[in-house]
């Protein structure tokens, strides 16, 4: 019995995953050829180009690491950050707070600002902290998937940029549904994901590193203490006019990449961004017809993370299982202290479309009503 039979196409209004367009999967079905071949070569290069122009940088090294987000988020704490360094970690939900436990475990000395989940980042309190203290690194989440919350990464940089610290963002959940600007918000270190708003399944971690970031890189004290993820032998695979092996590529998920960067590219990347905005006034304005609120003050809501409170009496586990097993629709639950109190419901990437918000809307006016 072929269990993958059974699978049936969700719409997937979710925290990630989001919907694959048709041009990705088939993208994936591409022959698998060889990972030096050189036209396989010549793929690299330009998902290196398109992955530039997405984050807004001219960073060299701006490549796609094999593995989920949290490889990502691992590659730029492992490479950057060595016993001692001071760390301070902007915290306002899950992913600040994994944050806060990697850079931990490399034995930095980590401080943390702490806003409560479903509020932003307060830029002054950021101001004060670092003028108590030198840090040789300052760490945030762009759209923190927890709570629907966009920090002010913009105002918090050209606060980091004053003083010697590098800059390192989160936009696993932004990037591709809104503006990350890389070069223009001082961001040093940046890390990302392919299953939210590039919509390519999950799989590969785009990252962008500075030339500042890298020198912290070349004069480090001590090896990466991660062989997998070790910069300096990936970017022997990922740059220069021979390439060496290191590990073998995800052949077929950089197909899937490749594709889904160009997706967003052909649209235009305002188009997109615009594409989200519109996806989301909809939804918003269903779900005030609804009677259902936001958990986040309108100024610093996402897009594509909408965390909508759970309105009085009502099962939340059993509306969610509801869409999904007879509506093949999926929307997310709250995580930590926000379980059971929120939906998060996710219009990221290709399922940001007006025909898919007025799907789950009219299931969710009936589940409400009935
Ligand atoms: C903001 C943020 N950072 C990091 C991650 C980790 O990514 P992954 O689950 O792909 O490893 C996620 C995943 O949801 C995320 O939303």
């Amino acid at each position: 019995m072929n269990k993958l039979k059974e699978i049936k196409e969700t719409l997937l209004m979710g925290p990630g995953p989001s919907c694959v367009p048709p041009q990705v999967y088939e993208a994936m079905a591409t022959a698998t050829i060889g990972h030096l071949d050189p036209a396989f070569i010549e793929i690299m290069d330009e998902i290196k180009s398109m992955l530039k122009q997405l984050f807004q940088s001219d960073y060299d090294l701006t490549i796609p690491i094999s593995g989920t987000g949290s490889a990502g988020m691992e590659t730029c704490f492992v490479n950057i950050v060595e016993p001692g360094d001071k760390v301070l970690v902007l915290i306002n939900g899950v992913f600040g707070m994994r944050m806060q436990d990697v850079a931990t475990r490399l034995g930095a000395e980590v401080d943390v600002i702490e806003a409560s989940w479903g509020t932003a980042i307060n830029p002054d309190a950021v101001k004060v902290k670092l003028s108590q203290k030198p840090y040789d690194m300052v760490a945030v989440v762009h759209a923190e998937t927890s709570t629907g919350v966009c920090n002010p990464v913009d105002q918090i940089g050209a606060l980091v940029n004053e003083t010697q610290a590098l800059y390192l963002v989160d936009t696993v959940t932004s990037l591709g549904g809104m503006p990350v600007k890389v070069n223009a918000w001082g961001i040093d270190v940046v890390y990302s994901g392919t299953q939210k708003c590039l919509s390519c399944p999950p799989g590969l971690a785009p990252v962008s590193f500075s030339p500042k970031a890298m020198e912290k890189l070349t004069n480090r004290k001590t090896k990466v203490p991660n062989w997998y993820l070790d910069l300096g032998m990936i970017t022997n695979y990922w740059q220069g006019a021979t390439r060496a092996y290191h590990h073998t590529a995800p052949i077929n998920m950089l197909y899937g990449l490749y594709a889904a960067l160009q997706c967003v590219l052909d649209e235009g990347m305002e188009n997109v961004f615009a594409r989200h905005q519109e996806a989301h006034q909809q939804l918003k304005t269903g779900l005030g017809d609804l009677g259902v609120d936001f958990l986040v003050e309108e100024n610093d809501r996402l897009p594509m993370l909408n965390a909508v409170k759970i309105p009085e009496g009502v099962d939340e586990a059993a509306i969610r299982m509801n869409l999904l097993k007879n509506h093949r629709i999926e929307i997310g639950a709250g995580l930590g202290p926000l379980a059971g109190k929120i939906w998060r419901i996710g219009i990221m990437g290709h399922t940001a479309r007006p025909d898919n918000v007025k799907r789950l809307l009219s299931v969710l006016g009936t589940q409400l009503s009935g």
